[in-house]
């Protein structure tokens, strides 16, 4: 068992690197025996250990490395076994994964297809626009006796720096988020930045203070709040017409929760508000039918671009998040990921002085 490094070294390249990325995703005391047997070798094995990774491995192996070797004996035993057995079924294991890769590839071709333009096939349907079928409102109902929380007005007074050059120059995606409460006043600035109403046209068209093809605007904004002065910890759904909070339901758990859903990363449960936009399709299918899945998810690239902008006038940070588990986020905000779906995240906390 005590050559286990030196095993996964004889390893070809694909296996070897699958292997270690799978190990160090691993519960179960795996990542930690593992990389106790990294701390317990030679140096020189383990630099050629660390070596045989790809760049940028080793910073993160090594920090894992520091904090390995705290498990009971019989526990260690069984992890190693455990280890020795995927040493043994990796070779196996990548002759699956080139098959679905290949399979992958076929399917990547065709997906180059769906970023298109498709706009000559819509002369062939008719729309739902076209045959007069309403659609539905700006926004949607909530219950008689739902909690609702109104927002302060908007405006200026939350800026700490106001120059547009500043703030596209300054933004970065930031990972790291100050234990300090988010205002009501910033909260409020960042919703209206990201969705909120400028004007009306009749009581189905809005202009907000993002584009949106067609005026559609098909998504749903949901808040999962941690930290914000004078509201409670829980889910919240914006009423954009309003300019209100309406306040869903509390999550237990919800930091764990909402790190498991964003794939273990863990900036997103520890910041102050989640940002979580859902899509409503028909929203935009009404219009654009075929064309509606395009113009969708370009939409929502200028909901998070003006979140990053925004925060970074106030003094806060965001990273988009698009690797995130959809079944989870779905559950999470209580969605039938069919008519409504999550499709975009990201957590904003205030920024972290040594940033
Ligand atoms: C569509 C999209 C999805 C992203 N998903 C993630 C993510 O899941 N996790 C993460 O840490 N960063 C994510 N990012 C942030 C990118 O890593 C980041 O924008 C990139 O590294 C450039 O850095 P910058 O934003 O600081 O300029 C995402 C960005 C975009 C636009």
């Amino acid at each position: 068992m005590s050559d286990i490094i030196k095993r996964i070294l004889a390893l070809k390249d694909t296996e070897r690197k699958i292997l270690v990325g799978d190990l160090l995703e691993s519960e179960k005391g795996l990542k930690e025996t593992f990389c106790g047997r990294i701390k317990n070798a030679d140096q020189p094995l383990a630099e050629e250990f660390y070596k045989s990774l790809p760049p940028g491995w080793d910073g993160y192996i090594k920090d894992e490395v520091s904090k390995a070797d705290t498990l009971p004996p019989e526990k260690k035993q069984k992890a190693l076994q455990e280890i020795s057995r995927q040493i043994e079924g990796i070779g196996a294991r990548v002759e699956k994964l080139e098959q679905s890769t290949l399979k992958a590839k076929k399917q990547t071709l065709k997906f180059r297809e769906t970023m298109k333009a498709g706009f000559v096939k819509l002369e062939k349907v008719i729309s739902d626009q076209t045959r007069g079928i309403e659609r539905g409102p700006l926004q949607k109902e909530y219950p008689k006796d739902a909690e609702i929380i109104e927002l302060p007005k908007p405006d200026r007074s939350v800026l700490k720096k106001s120059d547009i050059f500043d703030c596209i120059a300054d933004r970065v995606s930031r990972r790291k988020f100050a234990d300090d409460a988010l205002t009501m006043g910033e909260l409020s600035y960042l919703l209206w930045a990201t969705q909120g109403i400028k004007s009306m046209r009749g009581k189905l068209v809005a202009f907000r203070t993002v584009p949106s093809g067609g005026c559609m605007h098909p998504f749903e904004t949901y808040l999962a709040v941690n930290n914000v002065a004078g509201l409670k910890k829980g889910l919240y759904r914006y009423q954009p017409v309003d300019h209100k909070l309406v306040k869903l339901f509390t999550i237990g758990s919800m930091s764990k929760k909402l790190t498991k859903a964003a794939m273990g990363q863990d900036f997103v449960g520890n910041s102050a508000i989640t940002f979580i936009w859902s899509v409503v399709p028909y929203k935009t299918e009404w219009r654009y039918t075929l064309e509606a899945k395009k113009i969708i998810l370009q939409d929502s690239g200028h909901l998070c671009q003006n979140l990053y902008l925004a925060c970074e006038s106030i003094g806060c940070g965001t990273c988009a998040i698009g690797a995130y588990n959809q079944k989870l986020f779905d559950k999470l905000c209580q969605l039938d990921g069919r008519d409504e779906f999550v499709v975009y995240v990201a957590p904003v906390g205030k920024i972290v002085n040594s940033e």
